[in-house]
C-alpha cells in the first residue's frame, strides 16, 4: 500500500509582534485578562500579504524534503483568509514557486484548513494521483480583524507554515483521521463583509464584522476535538498512551487543558504555543509541528495525534506516525522582505481604513451596485 510521508516542513512567521500591552493602548483590556482566560501573551502581524508567506514557507518545506518546485504533482492551500478570491491562492504559489507541473487548489474549513487540505493530498498520494504534494496553512487575519472589538481582536494572530508529503511504502504520515462539523453552530463564528455576498460595496480592507459567541465556540470546540480523537485512536488500533506528542489547534489555552483532561493526555504530552503566537486560524497547527520538530519534541517514529476546530463549526484529529528524519536535508536563503513598522503601526493603520461609522451590515438582504452599471 502507498503512504504519503512528511518528508519537508517549514514555517514563515511575520517578525512584528503585537503584545497584550500594545492591545491595551487602544482597547478596553489588560494582560492579566487575556493571559488568565486564553494563554496568549502575543501574537504576530504580518506586512505582507498571506502568498508572500506562503512562498517562503514552502520554500524551505521544499529545501527540508530536498525537492525541487518542479517536482511537486499537486498543491493544497488551507486558509480563510486568501488574498483574492478569484484566482485562487494555490494558483499563485505553483507560480511564485515555479511548480509548473503541480495541480493548484484551495481549501477553507477555517482553522482546520491545513488539516484537511493534509487529508485530501494524502488520500490523493494514497489513490496514487499523485506523488509529490505541497500543504500549506497560512493566515493574515490582522487586515480584516475589527480590532475595535475585544471578544476577538486579542485572540488572533498571523503566521504560515508548510509541509511536503512523498508516496512511500512504510507506514508513514496520516495513518487516519476524523473529521466532522457541528453545522448547526456555524452562526458562531462568522466574519460579515469577506466574502462575495459584500461584493460591489465599498471595495477596501475590512469593513468587516464579527459575530462570535466565544462560550458556545468553547464548548463545541472541546467535545469535537475530544470525540474526534477518541475516534480515531480506536479506528486505528492504538489508546492516548501509545502516543508521544499532541500537537493540537491553539485557540485558548483553557480549550486545550480541557481536551487533555478528556483525552487523558498528560501536558507535559501536548506542545503548546498559544502564549508566543495566538490563534493563527489554519498556521496553527503546522507552525506548531514545525516548532516542536526544531526543539526536538518529535523524535523518529513519533506518533502524533492533533485535535483541531474552526469557524463551520469544523473539528477533527489526525493520527500522524513520523519518519526516520526529524532534521531537514537542505535550507534556503529565501526570507520576507524587512519589515519597516510596528505591530502596533500597523494596526492603527487597520483601524484607520474602516469606512463606514457604525458598522451595519453590509449588503447582506440587498446587494450593492455601482450606479453606472
Ligand atoms: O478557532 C476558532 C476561534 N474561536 C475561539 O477560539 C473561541 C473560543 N472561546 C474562547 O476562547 C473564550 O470563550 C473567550 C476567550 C473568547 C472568552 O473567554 P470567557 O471566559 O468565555 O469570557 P466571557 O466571554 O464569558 O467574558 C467574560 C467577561 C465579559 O464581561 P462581563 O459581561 O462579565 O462584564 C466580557 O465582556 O470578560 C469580558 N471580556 C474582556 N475583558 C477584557 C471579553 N473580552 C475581553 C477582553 N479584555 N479582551
Amino acid at each position: 500500500m502507498t503512504h504519503a510521508a512528511i518528508t519537508g516542513w517549514g514555517k514563515c512567521m511575520p517578525p512584528a509582534v503585537l503584545s497584550n500591552a500594545d492591545l491595551a493602548t487602544f482597547l478596553d483590556t489588560d494582560d492579566e485578562w487575556i493571559t488568565t482566560r486564553t494563554g496568549i501573551r502575543e501574537r504576530r502581524v504580518s506586512h505582507v500579504p498571506a502568498l508572500e508567506l506562503a512562498y517562503v514557507a514552502s520554500a524551505r518545506a521544499l529545501a527540508c524534503a530536498g525537492l525541487a518546485a518542479g517536482e511537486l504533482d499537486l498543491i493544497v492551500y488551507g486558509s480563510c483568509s486568501n488574498d483574492e478570491q478569484i484566482p485562487n491562492s494555490a494558483s499563485g504559489l505553483q507560480f511564485r514557486l515555479g511548480a509548473t507541473a503541480a495541480a493548484a487548489m484551495d481549501v477553507n474549513t477555517a482553522c482546520t484548513s491545513f488539516l484537511y487540505s493534509l487529508s485530501t493530498a494524502t488520500a490523493m498520494i494514497r489513490t496514487g494521483v499523485v506523488r509529490n504534494a505541497l500543504v500549506v496553512g497560512v493566515e493574515v487575519i490582522a487586515p480584516f480583524m475589527d480590532w475595535a472589538n475585544r471578544n476577538v481582536s486579542v485572540l488572533f494572530g498571523d503566521g504560515c507554515a508548510a509541509v511536503a508529503l512523498q508516496a512511500c511504502d512504510s507506514a508513514e504520515g496520516v495513518l487516519g483521521e476524523k473529521l466532522g462539523c457541528f453545522a448547526d453552530a456555524r452562526q458562531t463564528l462568522r466574519v460579515r463583509g469577506t466574502g462575495l455576498t459584500y461584493a460591489n460595496g465599498t471595495v477596501t480592507y475590512g469593513d468587516t464584522l464579527w459575530d462570535f459567541d466565544g462560550q458556545e465556540i468553547f464548548k463545541r470546540a472541546v467535545l469535537g476535538m475530544s470525540q474526534a480523537s477518541a475516534d480515531v485512536l480506536a479506528k486505528c488500533g492504538y489508546v492516548i498512551a501509545d502516543v508521544d506528542l499532541v500537537v493540537p489547534h491553539q485557540a485558548n489555552l483553557r480549550i486545550i487543558e480541557f481536551v487533555a483532561k478528556r483525552a487523558r493526555a498528560p501536558m507535559d504530552k501536548v506542545y503548546v504555543t498559544v502564549h508566543r503566537y495566538g490563534n493563527m486560524s489554519a498556521a496553527t497547527v503546522p507552525v506548531a509541528l514545525v516548532d516542536a520538530l526544531e526543539e526536538g519534541r518529535v523524535t523518529p517514529h513519533s506518533l502524533i495525534l492533533t485535535p483541531a476546530f474552526g469557524g463551520g463549526l469544523t473539528y477533527c484529529s489526525h493520527l500522524i506516525r513520523w519518519g526516520e528524519r526529524t532534521t531537514p536535508l537542505r535550507t534556503t536563503d529565501i526570507d520576507l522582505p524587512p519589515c519597516e513598522r510596528t505591530a502596533l503601526e500597523m494596526v492603527r493603520e487597520f483601524m484607520a481604513r474602516k469606512v463606514t461609522p457604525g458598522r451595519s451590515t453590509p449588503g447582506l438582504l440587498a446587494p450593492r451596485f455601482p450606479e453606472s452599471a
